[in-house]
């Protein structure tokens, strides 16, 4: 009965993990301190018909799943191997305090929730002081995913992947090729850091797709059914194909009861309350670390924030209720009909398919910006390319004709040499610069009916702005050095990069000022 893979934490994550395994063939020990969740665990791998019982054990003492290992286990040849699944911070803090006493030098962990990079490059160095290899890795796709193939990003030493590896092969999403959706991130945090932006990204694809159908709706007309196969054309062919959260969202739009819903003619969507919360802390998550990076890290990446901040407005209903009392301003307008003949309605879909291609295109983009600045900043050596391949299945932000776009531009570039991707390849920029007019018609739509779109607008403004030739921000530079002896450069002659510039004006000496 000698376990081969230790999980720790039997929530949907861990729980689906557990039976994966096990359904391919390995001794799977899950332990959790809730007895009744190992319990409820125990019984679906009793009623999971792919899975053999006999394979999945249950634990409420670490140190009983510890000693389940064979006999021998515990060294570089045989380390034991141990998957985390539980929320971020003080939890994992715990569990490695519990679980390094009964570790020995070799073993591996593998911390497979979401969690802030520098808390895992912390943890990393607690572990090596033993000899115990801590590994960050971003696991992707859900519940479901979890059970049927996630996709995956290691971030540790080369020696621990490669022990690694097989495993993580075989437990991994496979695109229609076979190929598995986990490679060797980089050293470190780097795992952690690319599942964090992958999240980036993943925020504000579902705010450009919920944007989208309510202009759809409310302004285009459409019901949620026509909504529906509109979603399900992009996703089978074109420039979204095999996009997930449209695949997902063509699916979830049909139903018409769930919930506490019995019937609801125009699809459940309609009656769920607009309010997005969270799991975690307010001020943590994969969407406040994200835009806290672009901060930080100086990288322009505004649908990632836009959406972050949409999802912030959205999160408390009561208080945003006494706001718009207050202001009393017009709300989305509800035209709902079709204001178009069949023609011009099919060519406004086609619009809207490619405004919210380039939309989505363009916050990989700002994400994988981010990426590569980080690479470079930690001297992480990410490949593009790397996460590009691990994307292709099993992920939220899964996109089969981007990636196939992208894939060949990234293979030509070696690790983290573009650091800004609308610079650095000519090929991207034009294919985002096709989007314009349409993403500049959508965006319009959302202006006129006062609809709200903020992640529309900021992936147009983005688009506007890196575009443009003359800022004019020299206005702000006149006010930054009058208050503040900001200094300023002249037309024509700036320095390359960030230089400060060269002059000042003494402007509040100006006689007449
Ligand atoms: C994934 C998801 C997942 C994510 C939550 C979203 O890739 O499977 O990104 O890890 O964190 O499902 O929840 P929050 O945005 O509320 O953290």
């Amino acid at each position: 009965n000698d376990i081969e893979i230790g999980i720790v934490g039997s929530g949907s994550m861990g729980g689906g993990m557990t039976l994966l395994f096990s359904q391919q063939g390995s001794r799977i020990g899950c332990y959790d301190y809730d007895k009744e969740a190992v319990q409820k665990l125990m019984d679906e791998a009793k009623q999971d018909e792919n899975v053999d019982e006999k394979l999945v054990h249950g634990f409420t003492s670490l140190e009983r799943l510890i000693k389940a290992f064979p006999k021998g286990s515990g060294d570089k040849q045989k380390p034991r191997i141990l998957v985390l699944s539980m929320p971020h911070g003080k939890p994992v803090d715990g569990i490695q305090n519990d679980l390094l006493p009964l570790l020995e030098k070799g073993d591996i962990v593998i911390d497979g929730g979401n969690e802030w990079w520098e808390e895992t490059e912390r943890r990393q160095a607690k572990a090596r002081e033993q000899g115990v290899e801590w590994v960050g890795m971003g696991v992707s796709g859900g519940y479901q995913s979890a059970r049927h193939g996630p996709s995956m990003s290691p971030g540790c030493t080369k020696e621990a992947w490669e022990y690694l590896k097989p495993y993580l092969e075989k437990w991994a999403a496979k695109t229609p090729e076979g190929e598995p959706c986990v490679m060797h991130i980089g050293p470190g945090g780097s795992g952690h850091y690319v599942k964090m932006i992958h999240n980036g990204i993943e925020h504000a694809h579902l705010s450009i797709l919920c944007e989208v159908r309510a202009l759809l709706h409310q302004q285009i007309g459409l019901s949620n059914d026509e909504i529906s196969d509109l979603f399900e054309s992009w996703w089978k062919s074109g420039p979204l194909r095999g996009n997930f959260l449209v695949g997902i969202g063509f699916r979830g739009l049909r139903f018409k009861e769930g919930g506490g819903i019995k019937h609801a003619e125009d699809g459940i969507v309609e009656k769920i309350e607009d309010k997005v919360t969270q799991d975690v802390d307010l001020s943590e998550g994969t969407g406040t670390w994200s835009t806290k990076e672009i901060a930080e890290r100086h990288v322009a990446a505004p649908a990632i924030a836009a959406a972050h901040q949409l999802r912030i407005i959205s999160s408390d209903k009561f208080e945003r209720l006494k706001v718009a009392d207050n202001l009393g301003l017009p709300q989305p307008s509800q035209a709902k009909e079709a204001k178009f003949d069949k023609g011009e309605k099919d060519k406004l879909l086609e619009t809207v398919q490619t405004a919210v291609y380039g939309a989505i295109l363009g916050a990989f983009i700002q994400g994988l910006d981010i990426i590569t600045k980080a690479s470079q900043d930690q001297k992480w050596n990410i490949s593009l390319a790397t996460c590009i391949k691990i994307w292709r299945q099993g992920c939220i932000i899964q996109s089969d004709a981007i990636a196939e776009f992208f894939l060949p531009l990234f293979e030509k570039f070696p690790p983290s040499e573009p650091i800004n991707l609308l610079k650095s390849i000519p090929e991207i920029a034009r294919e985002l610069a096709k989007t314009y007019d349409a993403q500049k018609k959508l965006y319009t739509i959302a202006i006129e009916t006062d609809s709200v779109a903020p992640a529309l607008g900021a992936s147009l403004e983005y688009l506007k702005a890196v575009n443009c030739r003359d800022l004019d921000t020299n206005f702000m530079e006149l006010e930054l050095d009058y208050f503040g002896h900001h200094n300023y450069d002249i037309k024509g002659q700036a320095e390359k990069g960030h230089e400060k510039g060269k002059y000042h004006t003494e402007f509040a000496k100006m006689p007449g000022v």
